[in-house]
């Protein structure tokens, strides 16, 4: 069956012996675009054998020849851009310019990856024992950082690309294998930055990518004896993963409710600026999303006219035309929104733009005088839905944002830089931006979340540095 794409295991593309395959949803036009294998769980432990050697002899590629076959890949990456963020633009309904961006900034992540990993894996420590109490100078302690093993990295279909290889560089460069399983939306995607990896001549059996239906392969591969690491990205589901998995380092970051905190002397028209990059940008499907404005009452008036004036500047329609507002990636997720928004009418919420919706496209949509007993308050929507609170004091806003049981990252807005500083140490989310919309990049800066935000740090650094673990040799002097 030719119009399925095959998976990638052993250096080969391969078709699942399963004879099935699933079915991936344009959300614009809301028909099957592409369609992947359905992979079995023998096709699973067979990808994992294939790892752990693979791994076994990686670890002992130096780390020079590592980092080059990365820089290879990067220059690949970046050279197919464009068949690759069509396949973006087709399956998860990715603006156009945006999905070029994303392929790039992966190239370029991969770069500075192996730059990284580079200095900081070439470098351990040396410590003497005689600093400790009792101790005569006899015992030379030398530590490196060791590979993990065979890494599983789950990526979540709004960065499908930028987000597999923010785990495959870290994990290839620190000398584990990795597999990936891409989220169904994306996988079409995924599978050609795969190629990009195969192109650039990584030995077989290091990467494989196996794609299929979660109720089939997700529990097996997140529970697999042969997994020693899980890097996730997503949704609930991590929580579910963090319960299941076994005693093995994991890395997830799991969405967030990104406040907006617009305190009485910020500068409105740089808000309003960065309420409609941060709430609007891919339709309000990113973690770092702003999903809540919180906005000091003597200023909300002001604020509110200002980004209702460029939301009615933002264009709507289809991601091949470059608009703004694109479809959301699905049926249910378009659902669940309508439901928020539902909720948020029945409990009074002002309209700042009438609700339209077709299909998956919904358009942007700002809620003023949202009020903590309405869902969109607390829930992150994950589409181009943004609720603004009022505030009375600083304080109010602080609780707001420390209520929920997300903490990802946060933002505040002031001239006075003293207020901004203890607003972000009160604030608790894994960052605080000042004067901007919350963001993860640039991608080397660390990136986590408190709470049901996540675990670990990411970042470049701090994800190679998670890859790896310490192994220490003592000599013992006479
Ligand atoms: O969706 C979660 C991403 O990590 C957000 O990345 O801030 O670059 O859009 P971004």
């Amino acid at each position: 069956d030719g119009d399925v794409y095959k998976y990638y295991a052993d250096g080969e593309w391969k078709k699942s012996s399963s004879g099935k395959s699933v079915a991936i949803i344009n959300p614009t036009t809301r028909k099957t675009q592409y369609k992947v294998q359905a992979c079995t769980q023998e096709e699973v432990n067979k990808v994992m054998e294939s790892e752990k050697t693979a791994q076994k002899s990686w670890a002992k590629t130096p780390l020079w020849k590592r980092a080059e076959l990365l820089h290879k890949a990067a220059a690949i990456l970046k050279e197919h851009k464009a068949p690759i963020a069509e396949c973006l633009v087709k399956e998860i309904a990715k603006p156009a310019k945006d999905a070029i961006t994303e392929v790039v900034r992966s190239g370029d992540l991969v770069s500075y990856t192996a730059e990284e990993g580079v200095r900081i894996l070439g470098e351990g420590k040396f410590l003497v024992s005689d600093s400790f109490p009792g101790n005569e100078r006899t015992k030379y302690c030398l530590t490196s950082k060791v590979p993990l093993g065979v890494i599983l990295a789950i990526p979540p279909f709004n960065y499908p690309v930028n987000l597999a290889v923010s785990k495959i560089g870290p994990a290839l460069i620190a000398g584990n294998s990795l597999v990936l399983k891409p989220p169904t939306q994306g996988a079409v995607s995924a599978l050609h930055m795969v190629h990009c990896f195969h192109l650039a001549g990584f030995p077989k059996g290091l990467i494989s990518c196996v794609t299929g239906k979660g109720s089939e392969i997700g529990d097996f591969l997140t529970m697999h004896p042969g997994v020693n690491c899980i890097s996730f990205t997503g949704g609930d589901t991590g929580i579910a993963i963090s319960k299941k998995a076994g005693m093995i380092p994991l890395q997830m970051e799991l969405g967030g409710k990104d406040a907006c905190i617009v305190l009485e002397d910020a500068d409105l028209d740089l808000v309003a600026a960065n309420i409609i990059k941060g709430g609007f940008s891919y339709s309000g499907q990113r973690c770092t999303a702003v999903k809540v404005v919180l906005v000091m009452e003597s200023v909300a008036d002001a604020l509110v006219k200002k980004v209702k004036e460029k939301v009615a500047k933002l264009t709507v329609g289809a991601p091949e035309d470059d608009c703004d507002i694109t479809p959301v990636v699905s049926e249910s997720s378009a659902n669940f929104i309508e439901g928020l928004v539902k909720d948020a009418k029945e409990k009074g919420a002002t309209f700042c733009q009438e609700y339209k919706r077709d299909g998956n496209l919904i358009w942007p949509l700002l809620l003023d005088n949202v009020r903590p007993d309405m869902r969109i308050a607390w829930e992150e929507p994950f589409g181009p839905v943004l609720p603004v609170i009022r505030i009375n004091s600083v304080e109010e806003g602080i609780h707001h944002c420390n209520a929920s049981n997300f903490g990802l990252q946060g933002c505040v807005f002031t001239k006075d830089v003293n207020k901004a500083m203890l607003i972000s140490d009160a604030m608790e989310t894994g960052t605080v931006q000042i004067n901007s919309a919350p963001a993860r990049g640039p991608d080397h800066f660390p990136f986590q979340g408190l709470k049901d935000s996540g675990i670990g740090s990411q970042g470049v650094t701090n994800s190679i540095n998670m890859m790896t673990k310490i192994k220490s040799t003592v000599i013992n002097l006479p």
